[in-house]
């Protein structure tokens, strides 16, 4: 049996059901595969059926308020692809009379859709023949034929597009997409691989080899930025206030706290000195009333060492920089989308739901 023929097999035996499958609505797909990229199934579930239930056309998405969609993507991170999910629905209604594109070139062309996305849509909603590549087709593929070219080298991107195409099993692309990231989710796996149910292990070359582990190669370890963020929860009247971010930083659009951003990890007497500090309050007089070393929040290029510090002051300054902020009451904390780092520490602390705690 060929390779196409083996995962087919198998996939129908194995595979899991999910809500995804066994339907050609595009724009289902296209949510459940932009989720996906963010997550793994289990989490992305829920989300998938919210973002169905409450948009349930790409219309609707296209109309909802940016805010409303940023809350629902809520947690899982990368919010750039919340955006663009926005701005590709606007696409459809603006180009495409709110009909989702049927060609493999018109779906690449939306906002955050790149070949793997337009691959996936395009077969599994169309069944047009064109081969998904993700991290599990990369994994499987490299494995199978003990494959040294580093998945995240151009040479590579190129080589491993044009093999995945030539496997394809043209008259089934659907399934046969479906089979090959399946198999890498479920025993293809990047951890403790699980060979001996392989039905590809007679044809796996890294396996024949016993060098399972050292496939797929990758060439650059990603390089990471420390940043050290000293977020101020500051109490005024029990109202508190939340930062509107924007600009070209991590999380626009989303509310974090006003935040004074370091060098390296610091202290209450160093932050006090700061010209961020300065900035915020002048000279009043404002009382750090309790210190939280808090998490190492790690995104993909940057890990974020947060502090929290509680803050209290006798009145709130008139300088402009405080225009930035916005003045809330804890319990209406839910109508914002927060950066999870935010979520965490509002939970760890109860302040949501109008129940802060007394520090
Ligand atoms: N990961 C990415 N796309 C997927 C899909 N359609 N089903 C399961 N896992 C996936």
């Amino acid at each position: 049996m060929d390779i196409s023929k083996v995962l087919k097999v198998w996939y129908q035996k194995h595979h899991r059901q999910l809500p995804w499958r066994k339907i050609n609505d595009p724009y289902k797909i296209w949510l459940s595969e932009i989720i996906l990229q963010q997550t793994r199934v289990e989490q992305g579930l829920p989300y998938f059926n919210r973002f169905v239930s409450d948009y349930p056309t790409v219309r609707h998405l296209a109309d909802a308020p940016e805010q409303d969609i940023m809350k629902l993507w809520q947690g899982l991170g990368y919010y750039s692809r919340a955006r663009n999910l926005h701005a590709a629905a606007k696409m459809i209604v603006a180009d495409y009379q709110g009909v989702f594109p049927k060609s493999f070139e018109n779906i690449k062309s939306l906002k955050g859709i790149g070949d793997y996305t337009a691959a996936a849509i395009a077969s599994f909603a169309y069944n047009l023949p064109h081969a998904v590549v993700d991290g599990n087709v990369y994994r499987v593929l490299a494995r199978l034929f003990a494959i040294p070219t580093p998945i995240d080298s151009s040479e590579g991107k190129k080589d491993f597009a044009i093999l995945a195409q030539k496997l394809l099993d043209k008259k089934d692309p659907a399934i046969h997409n479906q089979a090959i990231m399946e198999l890498g989710a479920l025993v293809c796996k990047p951890i403790r691989p699980d060979c001996e149910n392989c039905p590809l292990i007679l044809k796996c070359a890294a396996y024949n080899i016993g060098e399972v582990n050292r496939f797929p190669v990758k060439a650059n370890r990603i390089k990471v930025t420390n940043r050290y963020f000293n977020y101020l929860m500051i109490r005024h009247k029990g109202n508190f206030y939340l930062n509107h971010r924007n600009g070209n930083d991590i999380w626009r659009n989303l509310f974090d706290l006003p935040m004074i951003e370091t060098e390296k990890a610091t202290t209450p007497e160093l932050l006090v000195k700061t010209s961020g500090w300065r900035a915020l309050f002048g000279h009043q007089l404002v009382h750090i009333e309790k210190v939280k070393i808090f998490k190492v929040h790690k995104l993909s290029h940057q890990h974020l060492h947060t502090t929290f510090y509680d803050v209290s002051m006798t009145s709130a300054p008139k300088s402009a920089i405080w225009k930035k902020f916005i003045k809330v009451k804890p319990q209406s904390i839910e109508n914002y989308p927060i950066p999870k780092i935010i979520e965490l520490y509002f939970q760890e602390e109860s302040v949501a739901y109008g129940t802060m705690k007394k520090s």
